[in-house]
């Protein structure tokens, strides 16, 4: 049996551990990572922040909203092992005297100094001067970031020349939380492991895909944050192409970052440009009114706390993408994406082309083509959709839909299912930088989205409004009903 290696531990330093990011995400996921030994014993953690005064106020604050987030899910052994990794130190992170005190509290020659910045990214030019002068970093030192990186090119442009200044490019670890979703990297096995799926995978077989991504809950109280960004920018430009890039990409030759990065960025050049001539056509804005969602009335969007009533930021977006090369010539990807919708639905839908020919009319007058359905979240699982002889021996032969079914609930039972944020900080603790994002590909990802959003207020397209508890505006079924194709619903 092969071991897992041995990794060296780390001092994973949080700048901003008293933030919304590290209490939500952060120090629940490493609280998991705990519960399941999956941390080197030596790793400590150690929370940045300008509020708390002690470690023993820091602790208290991790336990609290561990409790609030886990709900009743702490183990006594495990929260006394996790506390014992806690230590905290009070820095104005805009105070570059400060980032001395770093230096007796990481130790950079037994272990690996990873630097997450929870932080917002205005902060990141101090913290990074900051480090840079107290002399703390060496080659081995991490930095961890995550989205939004940048609002458009240019911004983001000068945030990764700031982070390059103290950072190599390969310690620099982007995180898009999606890419650590077991469902996410399961394409990855399902294209290139199975032949099936291998050899279909292209403008012969397939129809067109569908990457549907919706949740039902509004903007969370995220008005100042949200209403800058819009869903084009906060869910779009990372998540959606991100998934995208894994259902076109081609073959990497191996598994390496270097591999997938490349084929990520030779797919987000080809996808073809929305400019002010076609984007009217090929997109579709929203933004919620009040509704109801499962019962429960919500406020529209202009209603939210905080709202500046005048608002045209989109709360939902549904574009036709067209990827210019050999594989996908004159297949459409329809990807949409939206807050306030009936439930939480992460999925994507391939659909495979219609048999030339039918002799099965008595069942059906058009054989419906095949389908394969990737549930990302909740209920991760495969599906295909195929048809099948009803058993019997009477009369013709007669066909009905039926459904391969694969839940990975089911099958592996024993296995627990991790989110995306759990794996992607042990990887970054790890220093495997495959699932992390490349400079050169967040910036080919701005170029396309910068030219949608250009276009929408080149030709000021103002957002269609959509009840609370829908899957976005009529225009969004219009935008494939134009193809002759629906949405699966
Ligand atoms: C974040 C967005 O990146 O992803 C949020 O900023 C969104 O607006 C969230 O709600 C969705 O993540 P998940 O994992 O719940 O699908």
């Amino acid at each position: 049996m092969t071991k897992t290696p041995d990794f060296k531990p780390c001092d994973l330093v949080i700048y901003g551990a008293l933030g919304d990011l590290s209490k939500r995400k952060l120090l629940i996921s490493l609280y998991r990572l705990e519960k399941h030994n999956l941390m080197e014993a030596d790793t400590r953690i150690i929370g940045v922040d300008r509020l708390a005064e002690t470690d023993a106020s820091f602790v208290e604050i991790a336990h609290k909203s561990l409790q609030s987030f886990l709900n009743n899910e702490i183990d006594t052994e495990v929260w006394q092992r996790f506390a014992r990794r806690l230590s905290y130190l009070k820095i104005d992170l805009t105070e570059p005297e400060q980032y001395k005190l770093l230096n007796a509290a990481v130790d950079p020659e037994k272990r690996v100094m990873v630097n997450y910045f929870a932080v917002s990214p205005m902060l990141f030019k101090k913290i990074c001067h900051g480090l840079h002068s107290s002399g703390v970093l060496n080659a081995e030192s991490r930095m961890v970031m995550e989205k939004p990186i940048g609002h458009d090119l240019k911004s983001s442009k000068e945030i990764n020349d700031v982070v390059a200044q103290v950072f190599h490019e390969d310690q620099v670890y982007r995180i898009d939380h999606y890419l650590g979703k077991e469902t996410v990297l399961n394409l990855l096995a399902l294209r290139f492991a199975n032949s099936l799926f291998y050899t279909s995978w292209n403008h012969n077989n397939i129809d067109h895909i569908q990457i549907t991504v919706g949740e039902d809950i509004g903007i969370e109280g995220r008005w100042d944050y949200f209403d800058k960004t819009g869903q084009l920018r906060d869910m779009l430009q990372n998540h959606l192409l991100q998934i995208l890039t894994f259902v076109t990409m081609e073959p990497p030759a191996d598994l390496s970052a270097e591999s997938i990065h490349m084929e990520k960025i030779k797919l987000l050049k080809a996808l073809r440009p929305i400019t002010s001539r076609n984007v009217d056509e090929k997109t579709v804005r929203g933004q919620y009114t009040a509704g109801f969602i499962k019962g429960n009335a919500v406020p529209g969007y202009l209603e939210e706390e905080g709202a500046n009533t005048g608002s045209t930021t989109e709360s939902f977006v549904a574009i036709r993408v067209d990827i210019d090369n050999w594989r996908w010539a004159g297949v459409p990807i329809y990807m949409r994406t939206g807050k306030r919708m009936p439930n939480k639905r992460t999925e994507i839908v391939v659909n495979f082309k219609n048999l030339p020919h039918n002799i099965f009319k008595d069942s059906f007058y058009e054989l419906p083509a095949n389908k394969l359905v990737i549930h990302l979240q909740p209920n991760e699982g495969v599906d295909v959709m195929m048809l099948n002889k009803i058993p019997g021996i009477d009369g013709n032969i007669k066909l009905q839909q039926t459904k391969l079914d694969l839940s990975f609930s089911e099958t592996f039972k024993k296995n627990r299912i991790f989110g995306g944020y759990e794996k992607l900080i042990l990887e970054a603790l790890r220093g495997n930088p495959t699932l992390f994002l490349s400079r050169e590909e967040i910036e080919q990802a701005w170029i396309w989205v910068d030219s949608i959003q250009d276009a929408w207020q080149h030709n000021h397209t103002p957002p269609k409004p959509y009840p609370a508890g829908n899957w976005g505006p009529v225009a969004s079924v219009a935008l494939l009903a134009r193809d002759g194709r629906a949405w699966e619903e």
